[in-house]
C-alpha cells in the first residue's frame, strides 16, 4: 500500500514538474518537484519486500553517483551531449534489464516467457540498445570526438539497408515470440542488430542536425521504459516513461517546425553535407566596421536590438553582452534580445545563457513578438547568429531554409553582425543579410568584440 502510495506521489510529481519547466519562473520549482519524484520512486522501489542484494544495489547506486556528479558539471555549452549520454545510460539499463529477466526466465521459469511478455522484452531490449549506441554516437558527434564524423555519412542504398536490417531485427523478434524458448539463439542476434541500427541511424546525419535526433532517442528511451514496466509489471515505470516518451517527441516536433523541416528531412536528409560547395559562392562585397564605429552607432541608438546565436553560446560571450547591456543602458539606450526558437543548438539554449549572465527576462522577446517592430529598430545588433536572421527564408524557394521563421534583423535601420568569418552557420548556405548596404560585419571571436564595444563605451575610454 506504502509503495503504491509513493509511486502515486511520484507520477503525480513528474507530471507537476514537467508542467512547471514550461516557464522560467516556475522552472526551478520543476526541477526540485522532479528530483522529490524520483526520490520518492527509489525509495518505493527500495521498499518492494522482494528486492534483495543490497551489496549490489549499493555499488550500483555508489557507481552512479561517481559518474551523474562529474556530469552534472559539465559547461552550459556542453549540455545537449551530456543529456545524450544520460539517454545512453536510459537505454543500456533498459536493455540490461529486458536481457536479464528474458534469460533468468529462460532458465528458471520458461512459463514465464507469454507471448505478451516476450514482445514486451523484445520492443525494450530493441529500444534501449538502438538508444544506447544511438546517443553515444550522437554524444560523440556533438563533443566534436575526432574519430566520429561530424558531417553526415552517406552511401548507395543506405537507407534501404538501414530499414532493412531493423526489418530483419524485428522478423527475429517476431519469430522469438512464437517459440521463445526453441529459438533462444534469436535474441542475441537481435541484440546485435538493435546495436548496430543505433550506429548506422545517426551516422547519415549532421552534428548540428543532433539537438533533434538526441530529443527523438528521449522519446525512444522512455518507450522502452513503457516496455519494462510491462515486464516488470511496475506501472510507475509505464506512466513516466510515457511522460518521457511523449515530452521527447513532442519536443522534436517543436524543433522540426521552428526550422520548417520534416522528421524525414532530419533524419534521412543528411542536413548540412552541402556546406563547403555552399560556402564558396561569387566573391561579393561586404562592409566592415571598427568596434570604435560600431560603439558609436550603438551609442547614438534609441532602440537597439541583440540577436544572439550559435556563436554567442561558443565563444561564452553572455557575460560581456550583459556589460555590453548594462552600457548602453545606462546611456538611455532601450536593449532588448530578439529570442528565435532554435538560435543555437539546443532548444531554451539563448534563454539560458542570458539567464546566466543575469540579463532580466523581460527584455527577451520572442520572434513573432519583436519582428513587427523591426523596422522601428536603430541598430540590430547579431552576435554569432547566422541561418536564423538570413532573409532568403522569407523569399527563397531555393534556399534549404526557406520557410523556416527568422529574425527580421535586415529590417532594421542598421545592422551589425559579428562573426569570425564569412563562413556559412549551420545550414551551409551565403546569408544575404551581410551583402546588404545598411549591413556592417564585425569580424572576430564574440567575446574579444563585445568586450572591445564595452571598453569603447565604459566612461572613461578614450
Ligand atoms: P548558425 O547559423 O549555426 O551560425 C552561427 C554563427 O556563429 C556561424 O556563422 C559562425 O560564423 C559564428 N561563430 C561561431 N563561433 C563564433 C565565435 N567564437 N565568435 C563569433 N562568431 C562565431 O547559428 P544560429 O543562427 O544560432 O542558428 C542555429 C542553427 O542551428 C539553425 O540553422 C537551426 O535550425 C539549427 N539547429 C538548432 C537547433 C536548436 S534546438 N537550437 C537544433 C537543431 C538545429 P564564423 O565561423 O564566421 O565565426
Amino acid at each position: 500500500m506504502l509503495i503504491q502510495l509513493a509511486y502515486l506521489l511520484a507520477t503525480g510529481l513528474f507530471v507537476f514538474s514537467l508542467h512547471w519547466m514550461k516557464d522560467p519562473k516556475t522552472a526551478r520549482r520543476g526541477i526540485l518537484a522532479g528530483v522529490a519524484a524520483m526520490t520518492a520512486a527509489i525509495l518505493g522501489t527500495l521498499a518492494t519486500p522482494d528486492i534483495g542484494n543490497w551489496a549490489w544495489i549499493a555499488g550500483a547506486i555508489a557507481l552512479g553517483f561517481a559518474v551523474g556528479i562529474p556530469l552534472s558539471r559539465v559547461a552550459l555549452t556542453a549540455v545537449p551531449q551530456r543529456t545524450a549520454l544520460s539517454h545512453a545510460f536510459g537505454g543500456l539499463a533498459a536493455g540490461l534489464v529486458g536481457t536479464a529477466k528474458y534469460y533468468v526466465w529462460l532458465y528458471e521459469a520458461p512459463a514465464n516467457l507469454t507471448a505478451f511478455r516476450t514482445a514486451a522484452i523484445i520492443i525494450e531490449v530493441i529500444l534501449g540498445f538502438l538508444t544506447f549506441t544511438g546517443s553515444l554516437m550522437a554524444a560523440g558527434k556533438l563533443q566534436e570526438i575526432r574519430w566520429i564524423p561530424q558531417r553526415p555519412v552517406t552511401y548507395r542504398f543506405q537507407n534501404f539497408s538501414n530499414l532493412a536490417l531493423f526489418a530483419i531485427a524485428l522478423l527475429c523478434g517476431v519469430a522469438l515470440i512464437v517459440k521463445p524458448v526453441q529459438l533462444s539463439f534469436l535474441f542475441p542476434v537481435i541484440l546485435v542488430l538493435a546495436l548496430a541500427f543505433g550506429v548506422l541511424l545517426i551516422i547519415p546525419i549532421g552534428g548540428a542536425d543532433m539537438p533533434t535526433v538526441i530529443s527523438l532517442l528521449n522519446s525512444y528511451a522512455g518507450l522502452s521504459a513503457v516496455a519494462m514496466g510491462f515486464v516488470l509489471d511496475n506501472k510507475l515505470l509505464i506512466t513516466a516513461g510515457a511522460l518521457d516518451g511523449s515530452s521527447g517527441l513532442i519536443l522534436s516536433i517543436i524543433m522540426c517546425r521552428a526550422m520548417n523541416r520534416s522528421f524525414t528531412n532530419v533524419l534521412f536528409g543528411a542536413f548540412g553535407q552541402v556546406q563547403s560547395a555552399a560556402a564558396t559562392g561569387e566573391k561579393r562585397n561586404v562592409l566592415s566596421e571598427t568596434p570604435e564605429g560600431a560603439a558609436q552607432v550603438l551609442e547614438m541608438a534609441r532602440e537597439v536590438v541583440i540577436v544572439p546565436g550559435y556563436g554567442m553560446a561558443v565563444a561564452q560571450a553572455q557575460h560581456r553582452v550583459k556589460e555590453l547591456y548594462e552600457q548602453l543602458n545606462k546611456r538611455g539606450v532601450n536593449v532588448r534580445f530578439a529570442i528565435h526558437p532554435v538560435a543555437g543548438r539546443m532548444p531554451g539554449h539563448m534563454n539560458v545563457l542570458l539567464a546566466e549572465a543575469e540579463i532580466p527576462y523581460d527584455r527577451l522577446i520572442e520572434l513573432d513578438d519583436i519582428n513587427p517592430e523591426m523596422p522601428q529598430v536603430d541598430v540590430a545588433l547579431v552576435i554569432g547568429a547566422n541561418d536564423v536572421v538570413n532573409p532568403a527564408a522569407r523569399h527563397d524557394k531555393s534556399s534549404p531554409i526557406f520557410g523556416m521563421p527568422i529574425i527580421d534583423a535586415d529590417k532594421a535601420r542598421v545592422c551589425l553582425t559579428v562573426k569570425r568569418s564569412m563562413n556559412p552557420g549551420f545550414a551551409g548556405i551565403e546569408n544575404e543579410l551581410y551583402y546588404s548596404e545598411h549591413s556592417y560585419m564585425l569580424f572576430g571571436d564574440a567575446k574579444a568584440v563585445i568586450g572591445d564595444l564595452v571598453k569603447q563605451l565604459a566612461p572613461h575610454s578614450v
